[in-house]
């Protein structure tokens, strides 16, 4: 596996003194070309962020530069660095952020802005946020859906997997980065990105061919260009991508269920592996009567018949039935699963999901987030609430999405709603297809600090940091 060249060229920190560079540093050779010019962010805290970006020339040296709003608060810029011939992708570890505020940051070489974005930092602690989710786009798609999303100005987006299509059957890093790069250059993509931190998992079209499995040929390249390309939250340290935070007093895990599940042709099947399945369950462990609210993205349907060959939970019924009966074992509450791969929205409040051996399980609701440019489909089921397949048969289709909206007053329970949205093929215009919630209550175990405003108050306005890497093969 590859290893990070981390060259920190820019770690400016007036805290601890700012080291000045000189004229700046140039890449070595060796270095990851990008496969286009991309900016994207993701890993978002209240206090830091991951932004990964593709530049491919500039005469001049380079900046990052940082701006809050309002800018009574500090800013900052990178060290200068010069770009080697054909470019560099550049990750930025910005810490030492405000929560709550909005940022605006831009490379800059001469004067000249050659990439930028916005994003905002999440409070420290319990306050209330939406996030907008789904999956399934035909590669390089620039449908009006995503610009749909980042005008609803969501505080991330999660992306479910099925980011493309490309169904890659070869060990070739350079094949998925070109995959990432196209779509990464659709201009209402990249404007959506570009604004709007990510949060995301891959399905099978995007980590390998239709149906993927462990198997899949460019199982290595897959988990290689992610880490490179993809601005993500703290992974394991080579293999699968899984991956678990917190925003407010929301707990998301996201699963990997394509790059460790077993082929169709062996028999007991595990969709996580055992590794992944015993991180899953210390998650939920460790999250449950912490967060009222725990978000599972699981990116195939949960809901479905047991069915030997089947591509979702079906056909893993003994995992998908032992890992029920530990959620019921263990009293998690508060769980729900979000998930893709079927071309639809689609909510159960939980009266369909209860897989336990004893059929005693909690009532565990179910929300479905697709297509955002596909043709519909709909898997799994029953649902308490419908299924809502994509319409249309032929593209252009419109984009289906859901926005999660989060209620949280720091009072006695979260409450969230769940919105599914259809926008249309041709405009924003966004129509609501469906529409459920609930409320959760905030476990007595947790116990807000009495200190914890001026908690907050001592991490408002440090000086943040940058510190520049570069991807190497
Ligand atoms: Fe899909």
């Amino acid at each position: 596996m590859r290893t990070q060249a981390l060259v920190v060229l820019a770690a400016c920190l007036l805290l601890g003194g700012c080291r000045k560079s000189g004229g700046g540093a140039q890449f070595a050779a060796g270095i990851v070309q990008p496969p286009t010019t991309f900016v994207w962010s993701g890993a978002l805290t209240p206090t830091s962020i991951r932004i990964v970006a593709g530049l491919r020339a500039a005469s001049d040296s380079v900046r990052l530069r940082l701006d809050p709003e309002p800018d009574t608060l500090r800013g900052t810029v990178s060290d200068a660095f010069t770009l080697a011939p054909g470019g560099a992708v550049i990750t930025a570890a910005l810490d030492h952020l405000t929560p709550g505020v909005q940022y605006a940051y831009s490379f800059e070489a001469g004067g000249e802005v050659l990439l930028e974005g916005t994003f905002r930092t999440p409070e420290a602690g319990p306050f209330s946020f939406g996030v907008a989710a789904s999956g399934c786009s035909s590669t390089g798609s620039n449908r009006p859906v995503f610009e749909a999303i980042r005008e609803r100005d969501p505080l991330f987006f999660l992306h479910l997997g099925d980011m493309h299509y490309t169904n890659i059957a070869v060990n070739q890093p350079d094949v998925f980065r070109r995959a990432y790069g196209r779509v990464l250059r659709a201009p209402r993509q990249a404007a959506l990105y570009a604004d709007t931190p990510i949060a995301y998992v891959w399905d099978d079209h995007d980590f390998g061919p239709n149906d993927s499995d462990r198997t899949a040929p460019g199982r290595e390249a897959a988990w290689e260009v992610y880490r490179e390309l993809v601005p993500h939250y703290s992974l394991p340290a080579e293999g699968p991508i899984y991956q678990a935070f917190t925003v407010g007093r929301v707990r998301f895990i996201l699963t990997d269920l394509r790059s460790m599940r077993d082929p169709k042709t062996d028999g007991e099947r595990t969709i996580m592996g055992a590794e992944q399945k015993a991180w899953f369950e210390r998650e939920l462990l460790a999250a449950n009567r912490r967060f009222p609210l725990i978000v599972w993205v699981s990116t195939v349907p949960w809901i479905a018949d047991a069915s030997p060959q089947a591509d979702h939970w079906g056909g893993f019924a003994t995992e998908r039935r032992e890992i029920a009966d530990f959620i019921a074992d263990n009293s998690v509450e508060g769980l729900v699963i979000l998930a893709g791969d079927g071309h639809m929205v689609a909510m159960d409040d939980g009266t369909n999901s209860d897989y336990t051996t004893d059929g005693d399980g909690p009532a565990i609701p179910v929300i479905h987030a697709a297509a955002l440019d596909r043709n519909g489909s709909e898997k799994g089921g029953p649902y308490s609430e419908g299924a809502y397949p994509v319409p249309s048969a032929f593209p252009p289709h419109p984009g289906q999405w859901v926005w999660m909206e989060v209620t949280d007053d720091d009072g006695p329970e979260v409450c969230a709603t769940w919105t599914g949205l259809r926008t249309a093929s041709s405009s924003t215009e966004t129509d609501e297809v469906v529409s459920w919630g609930r409320c959760f209550a905030a476990p007595l175990l947790v116990e807000r600090s009495a200190d914890s405003a001026v908690a907050d108050s001592l991490v408002r306005d440090q000086q943040p940091t940058i510190a520049v890497s570069l991807s190497a093969p």
